[in-house]
């Protein structure tokens, strides 16, 4: 796989429809490294069944996500889109990683913990083991094994395709961290084979925060209708979404660790405008919270309004979206085969005779 361009592979969950934090935390810049890559978009259908979903609304959310990419600018002239479950090879890399994967490296991962505590559990540090946080935990639903093992396909995601650079936003970087481990630990164990992947996290918004709770990130799943902006959601909506976002005591515009409300905003302005915190600030010099919203507020308007138009497009034409993600499914599956083929050859399993 030599004298190729660099290999970018990067993913999304269609949990939900994506979000104001994808776009300016993650797909806007993969967009950007298209030329000079060969890319492949993934949509990781099969991570989303870890969390509660219904077969009906994740069916949806694929095709929906998959015009979402494309009307965010990735295009599939020059890229490669396709859907995770289209493409073998991902859950059967990810069960040879498995079996290098320490248990306790899983049971660390910030995210787990994070997910399991929403299901009132909570994993020690000392010890690693998953107890009920309080009694009621107990009637929840369980921590299903794949939110715990979803680190490892992940690995697999990227290592199938022997990937170079990896672009996500800052909440991938401890998953990223575990791709890169796994991969050292198969190339030491079985001889020379994944490429270890370098991670490129956005610099301008690499962690868009939940409009309601501003400590926590800007999530597609957040049950809060006010906490995260969808990036098809309506003018009229985004409006109202960040006319009652959170602010912060006292009434300067201000980037500071006491007003993550209000930095969030600026975050988000600064992300789309282009302009550096202080420039911001110093536009807002004596200006209330009522003015900066309406200015955020139109800006986000601005930005999402081409691509909505676009969206709506791209889902009245079915056949155009379904031709992307079957040329997408094959270029990935070639990939895909040729690693897969040698791990299967170093990790001991015998040629199947066709
Ligand atoms: P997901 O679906 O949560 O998010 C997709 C991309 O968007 C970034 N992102 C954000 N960036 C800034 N602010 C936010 N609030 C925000 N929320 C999300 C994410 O960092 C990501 O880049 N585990 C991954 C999906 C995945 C993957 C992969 C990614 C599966 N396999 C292989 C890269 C490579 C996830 O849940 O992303």
């Amino acid at each position: 796989m030599s004298g190729e361009p660099p290999v970018i592979l990067t993913c999304a969950q269609p949990t939900n429809q994506l979000t104001l934090g994808n776009y300016l935390g993650a797909i806007r810049n993969w967009a950007q490294m298209i030329e000079g890559h060969t890319c492949y978009f993934g949509l990781v259908d099969l991570h989303a069944i870890t969390s509660d979903y219904t077969p009906a609304e994740l069916r949806k959310n694929t095709f929906d996500c998959a015009a979402q990419y494309l009307a965010c600018g990735l295009d599939p002239e020059r890229s490669h889109i396709f859907v995770q479950s289209h493409v073998t090879g991902h859950t059967e890399l990810a069960w040879v990683l498995g079996c290098i994967t320490p248990i306790g490296d899983l049971q660390r991962m910030t995210q787990f913990k994070e997910k399991a505590a929403k299901l009132g559990f909570s994993v020690s540090d000392q010890e690693n083991e998953l107890k009920f946080a309080h009694e009621g935990a107990r009637a929840q639903a369980s921590v299903n094994s794949g939110l715990l093992f979803y680190p490892v396909l992940m690995a697999a995601d990227i290592l199938l395709y022997n990937a170079d650079v990896v672009p996500t936003g800052d909440d991938q970087k401890q998953h990223l961290e575990l791709c890169r481990d796994l991969a050292k630990r198969f190339n030491h164990r079985y001889s020379d084979t994944f490429t270890i992947p370098e991670p490129a996290i956005s610099k301008s918004a690499s962690r868009i925060m939940s409009l309601q709770e501003p400590t926590k990130k800007m999530s597609k799943s957040d049950p809060d209708p006010l906490a995260s902006i969808y990036i098809i959601d309506n003018p009229k909506l985004i409006r109202k979404k960040i006319m009652s976002a959170v602010t912060d005591s006292g009434s300067e515009i201000r980037a500071a660790n006491d007003k993550p409300g209000v930095t969030n905003l600026m975050t988000i302005l600064g992300a789309i405008s282009g302009e550096s915190t202080d420039a911001i600030e110093q536009r807002f010099i004596g200006k209330g919270y009522g003015d900066f919203k309406v200015e955020v507020a139109e800006s986000v308007v601005e930005l999402l309004s081409p691509i909505q138009e676009r969206y709506h497009a791209y889902c009245a034409d079915k056949t155009y979206v379904n031709g992307v993600l079957k040329a997408g499914a094959e270029a990935a599956q070639k990939r895909a085969y040729k690693t897969l083929g040698k791990v299967y050859r170093k990790a001991g399993f015998i040629e199947r005779i066709r």
